[in-house]
């Protein structure tokens, strides 16, 4: 589907839930449908680009998603980054095909620009972007030194257009306490791809950025979708903090999710920390 087909439109039609999926469902690659049909997964991340024509960034692309990260590339210091979350947040809670999601966009007829906010800046421009959904991807798709954590929730924030421009990720991790921003949410068994969902579900999205600091010190580089097209022009942002779940949030969440990290791309010219 095009990516210039507004998030909107998208979160209506498709129920669209992630800056990383633009196809929805879990699907294979099937080499005997014709070329523009096919089908990408995650276990063949590395042939994506080969398998339709308008999926070449995914080979190409100089700014691909995930990377790599170390601490001895430092901290962003250039780019400020604030929230204005409201305590409650409404939206549709589901399986996005691959593990837990939640859709604020077109919610009781939200439009994007009445979503929670957050604002950065990059080329010293000052931009406002708006929480569209969030989802889970297991294991997590950004390493730190290597090690890779259990899971990684995508704060995906669309421009006022609605187009995808600037993703949160947070690693998650079991620790010695509960999640009280895991803990609001309904159960998620039973939440698997068959699309059971939520509708409705009241939510504090600043629990979940209260877990690591509101995002006090991150990573921030030039990166893309983390699924075909691999469109680039999004910020992205990676907590340095992990949140920690209980052993129980984490079987939850693994529970209902399947395999979804993209291969780590090679780092070019991400631009990391800096703008
Ligand atoms: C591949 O696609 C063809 C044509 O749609 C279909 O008949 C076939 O069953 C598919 N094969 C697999 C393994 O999904
Ligand atoms: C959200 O709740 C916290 C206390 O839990 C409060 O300090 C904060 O001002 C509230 N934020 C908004 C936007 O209402
Ligand atoms: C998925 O959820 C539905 C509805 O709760 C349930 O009937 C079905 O058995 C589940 N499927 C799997 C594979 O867990
Ligand atoms: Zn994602």
């Amino acid at each position: 589907m095009a990516w210039s087909m507004s998030l909107s439109l998208l979160a209506f039609s498709l129920r669209l839930t992630s800056a990383c999926p633009q196809l929805h469902k879990r699907q294979g690659v099937n080499s005997t449908v014709p070329e523009e049909n096919r089908f990408w997964a995650y276990e063949a991340s590395y042939d994506w680009g080969r398998l339709n024509p308008e999926w070449e960034l995914c080979q190409t692309g100089t700014q691909q998603s995930p990377i790599p990260l170390r601490l001895d590339q430092g901290l962003s210091r250039f780019h400020t980054l604030s929230f204005d979350y409201p305590n409650t947040s409404t939206g549709d809670v589901h399986n996005w095909g691959y593990g837990p999601a939640t859709t604020f966009l077109g919610e009781n007829g939200a439009s994007v620009t009445e979503l929670p906010s957050a604002r950065f800046d990059e080329n010293n421009v000052d931009e406002t972007v708006y929480l569209a959904s969030w989802h889970i991807h297991a294991p997590a798709d950004h390493t730190v030194q290597g090690d890779r954590s259990k899971a990684e929730l995508h704060l995906v924030h669309a421009d006022a257009q609605g187009k995808e421009r600037a993703v949160l990720a947070i690693r998650i991790d079991p620790g010695n306490s509960d999640s009280r921003f895991f803990r609001q949410l309904p159960p998620f068994i039973g939440f698997n791809s068959t699309g059971e969902s939520r509708p409705n579900t009241e939510m504090n999205m600043n629990l979940a950025l209260d877990e690591i600091n509101r995002f006090s010190d991150f990573w921030s580089y030039k990166g893309s979708l983390t699924s075909p097209p691999c469109t680039e022009g999004l910020r992205w942002f990676v907590a340095r903090n992990i949140m920690f779940v209980s052993d129980e949030q984490m079987q939850a969440i693994l529970k209902v999710s399947t395999f979804s990290a993209r291969a780590e791309q090679e780092v070019w010219r991400h631009d990391i920390n800096s703008d």
